[in-house]
């Protein structure tokens, strides 16, 4: 048997990146899956991949950080599958105008939050009643380096992703006796458009310095991370509940040198 057979997981951001690779690994482990994505193009064209692999997928357009179409969102898994086991909260946004607090725009301060956020407490708001009702499971949540250390430079990216571990904790501890456990994967440097725009095109971006600091001295895969949450949404994770999972090559636990 595979190891998410028939579960329904609801994938947000899905349309690229790591939660595309996530859909992916979800579909061929038996999973039926929900792309919510904000992107029309990306969405469709993840869903007809992954029904072309012969697996279970259906595109709903959702802006994660609106409360009417998450609820839609939650609406319409139930009329397609009748029941959600796992959500992977991994849509966020990562802007350039992010900044230092003292010169960070408040509108890009509430943008984020919003994106990154909100939609997190949004999905689970909408969604973790639908895991309960059909028995318990899984939410995954996506935090990030920023998370962990003091990261310089995007001081919303990061607040929200501080919030999302503390959120994890707080609903791991209520949601447990409902059945429901609630993880975070933390990673960094993973490679996806989100890199490219945060760190690859920065001109302040060190790569020498972030491949002789991290330990394993490259960037990871969408796919790595994809098996963290395949993990996580399946059984064998079943004693896991409030982890703050690391998925970074060791990046945050590396000494300076
Ligand atoms: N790539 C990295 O190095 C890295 C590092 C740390 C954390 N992360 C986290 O991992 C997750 C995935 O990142 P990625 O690198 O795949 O990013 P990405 O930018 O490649 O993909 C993010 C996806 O989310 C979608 N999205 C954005 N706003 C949305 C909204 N409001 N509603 C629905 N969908 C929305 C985008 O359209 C896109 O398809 C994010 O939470 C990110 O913060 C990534």
């Amino acid at each position: 048997m595979r190891r998410l057979e028939n579960k329904i997981a609801v994938i947000t951001g899905a349309g690229r990146g790591i939660g595309f690779a996530a859909a992916v690994a979800f579909a061929r482990e038996g999973a039926k899956v929900v792309i919510a994505e904000i992107d029309d193009q990306t969405g469709r064209r993840a869903a007809e991949r992954i029904r072309n692999l012969d697996a279970d997928a259906a595109f709903v357009r959702t802006d994660c950080s609106r409360p009417e179409e998450v609820q839609n969102l939650m609406a319409r898994t139930l009329e397609l599958y009748g029941g959600l086991n796992v959500l992977y909260n991994n849509a966020s946004v990562f802007l350039r105008d992010d900044a230092p607090a003292t010169q960070l725009d408040e509108a890009v301060w509430q943008r984020v939050l919003r994106t990154n956020l909100d939609s997190v407490f949004l999905c689970s708001k909408y969604g973790i009643p639908l895991i309960v009702a059909s028995g318990g499971g899984s939410v995954i949540n996506t935090g990030s380096s920023a998370s962990l250390i003091g990261i310089p430079g995007c001081d919303a990216y990061t607040a929200a992703k501080g919030a999302t571990v503390a959120l994890t904790r707080s609903l791991a501890v209520t949601y447990g006796r409902k059945g429901v456990r609630v993880n975070c994967i933390c990673p960094a440097g993973v490679e996806t458009e989100m890199l490219r725009q945060s760190n690859l095109e920065n001109p302040d971006f060190d790569s020498e310095f972030f491949f002789s600091r991290a330990p394993l001295a490259r960037f990871g895969t969408p796919e790595e991370i994809a098996q963290v949450a395949v993990f996580l949404a399946s059984d064998e994770s079943s004693y896991i509940n409030g982890a703050i999972l690391r998925a970074d090559g060791g990046i945050t636990i590396a000494p300076i040198s």
